[in-house]
């Protein structure tokens, strides 16, 4: 079989970004644009994977980690520069070599994978992705000849009015023969409009050499947005939320407001479930069936089971079971462990606690560094007091507790199975199993004193 290897362009800064982070970096649904492509890179069996990154540009490498080799462009002197910094690496092989850019996150695998089809059935020296942009502004032109076939490209800045016109555009992806690619780099030049190496340039010197370029023209135009600036970063993540949202719907998920609905790459979510407009779900987060969330929900990576309800909530890092009601305006902070059957109401933070099968915290509550048994009934307003200024405490409330309203319960302590606490009480030391636990002052009534105060108000 042919050998093929691939080459990420990524050493430019990105100016037209203004942004001091590395363009390649700028997240999409979440993650970085150069994951992106490498993602999609992944299921084209190369056998080498070679991504260009310019010079201090230590967190592009970062993020790279053992994904790809890693080559330093120190300056960025255009496309066709960036592409022979891989020439130590590759020139002694034979086979394809695909070249991508690293700011065009949307190319699928299924589109890399036609483009290498075509080129090595073909057998061409250069096959150029193209597609067709109702506004090709700012991307090079595709140049064909009377009979169609590619000539060379142009770009934007260098074209002619007449080009202009052109809406067929290079897509920045390219399959090569190796050995022709090398070759052709050599005859590069940068008397362009901008001084720069252009790699579009090796189509039209592969050309001259009467060697056979082809195009592949893909009708998935959306695919090859290319990221220059603000403008088109959220273009994609238009794209990409979309092309995700629809995947799920096609799955069976319900997605009552697509346009409003945020879903990052990685999130799992069975058939039944639904999701309401407004909703942000990331990380590793899995939905299980029937569940419905949102609507304006946060959920990252958390598990959230079967037919449990979230709305106009946010959780993090948890696990909700299953026919949980949460919300509306409740706080899930990190490793709460919320059983099956369970509500949290409204205006209720819960922070690295568990949450017992069938209990309840139904308003106004704070539950961090707790374990809140079975069937508890935690009452509205009642706050687990876990932190002195230094260190955090344990509060245990065990199965079949019930905690009167507006408690405080200062850790550490244990409420026994089955006890009572009256509301308003400060509990500070263990309530035992099936007691009541009274900690507040007594009411003293005084007879006939408001008329008293009413006296004193009239001087
Ligand atoms: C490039 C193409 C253009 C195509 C468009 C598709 C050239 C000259 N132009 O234009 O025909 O329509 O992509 O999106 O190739 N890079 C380096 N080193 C450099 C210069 C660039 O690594 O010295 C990297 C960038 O990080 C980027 C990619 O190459 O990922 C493309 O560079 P960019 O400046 O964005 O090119 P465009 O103007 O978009
Ligand atoms: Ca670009």
């Amino acid at each position: 079989m042919t050998q093929r290897y691939a080459v990420i362009l990524a050493a430019g800064q990105g100016t037209r970004m203004k942004s001091k982070l590395y363009k390649v970096l700028h997240p999409v649904m979440g993650r970085p644009m150069i994951q992106h492509v490498i993602d999609q890179l992944q299921p084209t069996e190369l056998d080498s994977l070679i991504t260009i990154v310019g010079f201090g540009a230590e967190q592009v490498a970062e993020q790279i980690g053992d994904q790809s080799a890693c080559v330093i462009q120190n300056e960025q002197l255009g496309t066709a520069h960036a592409v022979q910094q891989a020439e130590q690496l590759l020139k002694e092989k034979s086979g394809t070599t695909l070249v991508v850019c690293g700011d065009t996150p949307l190319i699928t695998s299924d589109t890399y994978r036609a483009l290498i089809t075509t080129h090595e059935a073909n057998g061409a020296k250069a096959t150029v992705l193209t597609t067709e942009m109702p506004d090709p502004t700012g991307y090079g032109r595709v140049v064909r000849n009377a009979s169609g076939d590619v000539e060379r490209i142009v770009e934007h800045k260098d074209a002619t009015d007449d080009e202009k016109l052109i809406k067929e555009i290079n897509t920045g992806t390219y399959c090569f023969d190796n050995e022709a690619l090398w070759e052709a780099l050599q005859d590069v030049q940068n008397d362009n409009a901008q001084g720069e190496y252009y790699l579009p340039d090796v189509i039209e010197i592969l050309k001259h050499r009467s060697e056979k370029v082809t195009a592949y023209l893909t009708p998935n135009a959306d695919e090859t947005l290319g990221v220059n600036d603000r403008a088109a970063l959220a273009e994609a993540e238009k794209i990409m939320k979309n092309r995700i949202n629809r995947n799920h719907m096609k799955n069976g998920v319900g997605i009552i407001d697509p346009d409003h609905t945020y879903i990052s790459p990685d999130v799992m979510i069975e058939a039944d479930a639904v999701i309401h407009p407004g909703t942000i779900i990331r990380g590793q987060s899995v939905i299980h069936a029937h569940a419905e969330i949102g609507p304006h929900t946060e959920i990252i990576d958390c598990v959230v089971d079967e037919a449990t309800v979230i709305a106009h909530s946010v959780a993090k890092h948890s696990r909700i079971g299953k026919r949980v009601q949460i919300g509306p305006y409740a706080h899930i902070r990190p490793e709460a462990d919320i059983a099956n059957d369970a509500k949290v109401g409204n205006f209720v933070e819960i922070k690295k606690a568990t949450i017992g099968e069938k209990s309840k915290v139904s308003h106004l509550s704070y539950i961090g560094d707790a374990h809140v048994g079975s069937r508890v009934n935690v009452g509205c307003g009642t706050i687990t007091v876990n932190y002195d200024g230094k260190n955090k405490y344990l509060t245990t409330i065990e199965d079949d507790a019930f905690i009167g309203c507006n408690s405080n319960l200062i850790a550490p302590v244990t409420v026994g199975k089955g006890a009572y606490v009256a509301a308003g009480s400060t509990i500070n030391k263990h309530v035992p199993d099936e007691a009541l636990a009274i900690a507040r002052q007594k009411q003293a009534n005084k007879e006939g004193y408001a008329a008293k105060i009413k006296n004193r108000q009239k001087d």
